[in-house]
């Protein structure tokens, strides 16, 4: 710069000096006298370089400075400033500079900051995102993209999306965001070892402000939870039709004899009959337990909370089990340590005792015992449930809980259970917050441990 500065200054100075040896040459023609000549010449000399100096220090150099700040503002180095003290235009001019650098470089902070939280708001975002341009090329993408691919950005910026993208599904997508210029839509699933994910892609494209097709965004979002949801709904369906089918064919059967065929044998006829009754029996409790299951999983179910003695409870259902009981020979016993209060919903805890107690009684042989004992232990009821029974092979535990499942069908159906039973006791327990535990020896028993907190306030 130093350089720059003596060079050009320089160059003005044999300008001036080359101007002198002109006006030189001329007044040499017109004057004799050497003295006077070279006299006026140095002064004339002297003066411009005087002049050369003030228009130098004054115009060049702080343009010169100017224009250095310019070059550094436009290189993006928004720090540059003019350093001068000059009044007039040229100060007016370095001011005016100073100042544009300033709102340059707050420009460049605000965008620097709203580009830090665009990645970060697209990096956090729950679904995984891509940009494409209008040539197929990938310039963006989101964390959680990659972490639905167990890939890093290297494998994909840069890259052409079919080349790195090895689902058709998403090709499919992007060609027909492409053509028809609209939202579209496509399904397709990963595999990672045993996990299998079913993702939902958007494709949106982009425009330029001409409107013209610049590129297209690919939205990928996790719909695994809504499938399993979905599956299990059709499940279901489907279980209770064909639960609902097994009465009505039978009772329809049965009718159906008795009205075209002519039966005058009293004892066929209620044979009959009596087989009419317990399947519209059993298609009664199907349906109770299907009402009670549905209102329990309905958005904003309450429970009617009120605060009660266990004891009292225990009245209303020891009577009703303990005929149950005595059919089958079964020694039902019932230990309450003390009066215990709980506060919770009653008739949902009646519930739980008989679905609980009846599935005890049912899965044990004649002559067997059942035991009901409650008790207060760190501020929650503990009801336990044991019995002398069948069993539950330990690796079926969890699966007794889902809806219509049974270890053995025909069992089931024969002691009445509908196979909603623990499906409704689950869903009562964790309504109020509580647990629920299974312990149980093949052939020699099983313990079902309910505990409830006692305030649920
Ligand atoms: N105390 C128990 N002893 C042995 N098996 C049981 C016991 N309780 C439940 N189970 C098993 O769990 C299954 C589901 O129970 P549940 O939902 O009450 O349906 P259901 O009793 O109508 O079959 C039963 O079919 C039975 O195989
Ligand atoms: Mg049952």
């Amino acid at each position: 710069m130093k350089a720059l500065f003596s060079k050009s200054l320089f160059i003005y100075v044999i300008g001036i000096f080359m101007l002198t040896v002109i006006t030189g040459a001329v007044l040499q023609l017109l004057v004799n006298d050497y003295i006077v000549l070279f006299s006026v010449l140095f002064i004339q000399f002297i003066i411009l370089i005087i002049i050369l100096l003030q228009i130098f220090h004054r115009y060049i150099l702080p343009i010169q400075k100017a224009s250095r700040t310019m070059g550094e503002l436009v290189k993006g180095n928004y720090r540059a400033r003019v350093h001068t003290s000059f009044n007039g235009s040229v100060g007016e001019l370095s001011k005016k500079i100073n100042v544009l650098a300033r709102n340059l470089s707050e420009l460049a902070f605000h965008e620097q900051m709203q580009a830090e939280q665009l990645s970060t708001v697209i990096d956090n975002t729950e679904s995984g995102l891509v940009l494409i341009d209008e040539k197929g090329y990938i310039h963006l993408v989101n964390r959680k993209f990659l972490k639905m691919f167990h890939k890093t950005k290297q494998d994909f910026i840069g890259y052409l999306y079919y080349d790195v993208l090895n689902k058709e599904e998403i090709h499919q997508v992007v060609q027909e965001t492409f053509l028809y210029e609209k939202n579209i839509k496509g399904f397709f699933t990963l595999s990672h070892n045993v996990d299998k994910i079913y993702i939902e892609v958007v494709g949106a494209p982009i425009f330029n402000e001409r409107n013209m097709l610049k590129g297209a965004v690919l939205a990928f979002y996790d719909i695994t939870d809504l499938k399993r949801i979905e599956v299990v709904r059709k499940d279901f369906v489907a279980n209770v039709s064909h639960e609902l089918k097994t009465p009505m064919t039978s009772i329809s059967g049965f009718a159906e004899t008795l009205l075209e065929e002519d039966i005058t044998d009293a004892e066929t006829r209620n044979k009959f009959l009596g087989i009419i009754h317990d399947e519209s029996k059993r298609l009664h409790l199907l349906i109770d337990d299907l009402l009670i299951l549905s209102k329990l999983e309905k958005d904003g179910f309450q429970l009617n909370l009120s605060t009660f003695q266990m004891e009292d409870l225990l009245e209303e259902v020891i009577p009703v089990m303990k005929k149950k009981s005595d059919e089958k020979n079964i020694t039902l016993t019932t230990n309450l340590t003390k009066p215990t209060t709980l506060t919770a919903d009653r008739n949902k805890v009646k519930q739980i005792m008989f679905n609980l107690l009846g599935n005890a009684i049912s899965y044990t042989t004649e002559n067997g015992q059942v035991k009901l004992t409650v008790k207060e232990k760190d501020g929650q009821i503990h009801i336990e449930i044991q019995d002398t029974g069948i069993g539950i092979p330990q690796h079926l535990i969890p699966r007794i809980f889902e809806r219509f499942y049974r270890i053995d069908k025909a069992r089931s159906r024969n002691t009445g259970g509908t196979g909603l039973g623990l499906a409704i006791v689950k869903h009562i327990v964790e309504q109020h917050k509580g647990t629920i535990k299974v312990n149980s020896a093949l052939d020699k028993g099983t313990t079902f441990t309910v505990s409830l907190p006692i305030n649920r306030e």
